[in-house]
C-alpha cells in the first residue's frame, strides 16, 4: 500500500496540487487528468524534486518524504521521465548495469540482473546495441529496464507511452503488468491513452487542476460523470 496524504503543491499563485490523497494498494495504479492536472508534480513529490507542504507518503511503513531524493533511490523507488535518459556511448546493457554499479553486491549478481531485466523487457538480443543507434520504442524498453534493477519497490512511469505505435504500446502494456510479479514493485502510470491505462492499472487517480476528481476501480472512475466532463472537449475517454 502506497498511502498519499493530503499533498500540497503550489508554484508562485497556481496550485499544482490541491490537498491530494489517496491510497494505491494495487500492483499497477493509474494516474491520469488533462494537461496541467498535476501528474507529473506528483510524481516530482514523490521522488523528491518538488516539496508539498505538509502531507505525507507512506509505503512499507516508511515516510518517503522524511528521506533525501538520493535516500528515495536507494529505498528503491524509481521512475522514468516523459523524455526516456539513454546515454549515446553505451550499450543497452551498460546503460542499465550503470544504475546498480556503486551497488556491494558481487559483479557477477549485477550482470545477471542487468541480463534477466534486458530479458524482460525483451531488449536481450541488442544488450549490445549502443544507445544513439536505439529507436524509439528501443529506448522506451531499455528505459524500463533501468527502472526494474536494484530492487525496486515503487516504480513510476510518466507517459511511457509517448510516441510509440499502437502495437508498441499494447507489447508496453503486457510487460508493465508483469513488473509486480517480475520484481514485487508496485506500480504507477501517468498516461493519456487511457486504453492503455484501462488495460494495465486496477485502480485509478484522477486528477483536474490539482485536485483529485475520482479515485477507486480503473472502469468505475472512467464511467465517472466528473471525469467525463474533466476531459470534454479534450480527450476521448
Ligand atoms: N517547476 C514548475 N514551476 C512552475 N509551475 C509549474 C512547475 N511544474 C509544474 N508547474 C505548473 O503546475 C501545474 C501542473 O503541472 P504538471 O506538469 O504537474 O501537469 P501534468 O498533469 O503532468 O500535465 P501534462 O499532461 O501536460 O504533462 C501546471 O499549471 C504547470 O504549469
Ligand atoms: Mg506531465
Amino acid at each position: 500500500m502506497l498511502e498519499i496524504r493530503n499533498i500540497t503543491v503550489r508554484f508562485g499563485g497556481v496550485v499544482a496540487l490541491n490537498d491530494v490523497s489517496a491510497s494505491f494498494a494495487q500492483p499497477v495504479s493509474g494516474i491520469i487528468g488533462p494537461n496541467g492536472a498535476g501528474k507529473t508534480t506528483l510524481m516530482n513529490v514523490l521522488s523528491g524534486f518538488v516539496t508539498s507542504t505538509g502531507g505525507s507518503v507512506t509505503r512499507d511503513g516508511q515516510e518517503l518524504l522524511k528521506l533525501a531524493p538520493h535516500r528515495r533511490a536507494h529505498w528503491g523507488l524509481r521512475r522514468s521521465f516523459q523524455k526516456e535518459e539513454i546515454a549515446d556511448d553505451l550499450t543497452v546493457f551498460e546503460n542499465v548495469l550503470v544504475q546498480i554499479d556503486h551497488g556491494r553486491s558481487p559483479a557477477s549478481q549485477k550482470t545477471d540482473e542487468v541480463s534477466r531485466m534486458l530479458a524482460l523487457v525483451g531488449m536481450a538480443d541488442r544488450a549490445d546495441k549502443p544507445g544513439a543507434r536505439l529507436n524509439s520504442f528501443e529506448r522506451r524498453l531499455t528505459d524500463v529496464a533501468k527502472c526494474l534493477v536494484g530492487q525496486p519497490r515503487v516504480v513510476m512511469f510518466d507517459e511511457p507511452a509517448g510516441g510509440l505505435s499502437i502495437d508498441e504500446t499494447r507489447q508496453l502494456g503486457a510487460l508493465i503488468r508483469q513488473i509486480h510479479a517480475e520484481t514485487g514493485a508496485q506500480v504507477l502510470v501517468i498516461d493519456h491513452d487511457v486504453d492503455l491505462i484501462r488495460e494495465v492499472c486496477a485502480e485509478t487517480l484522477v486528477l483536474d487542476f490539482g485536485k483529485r476528481i475520482a479515485f477507486g476501480p480503473t472502469d468505475a472512475v472512467l464511467n465517472d460523470a466528473s471525469v467525463k466532463a474533466a476531459y470534454l472537449g479534450t480527450e476521448e475517454v
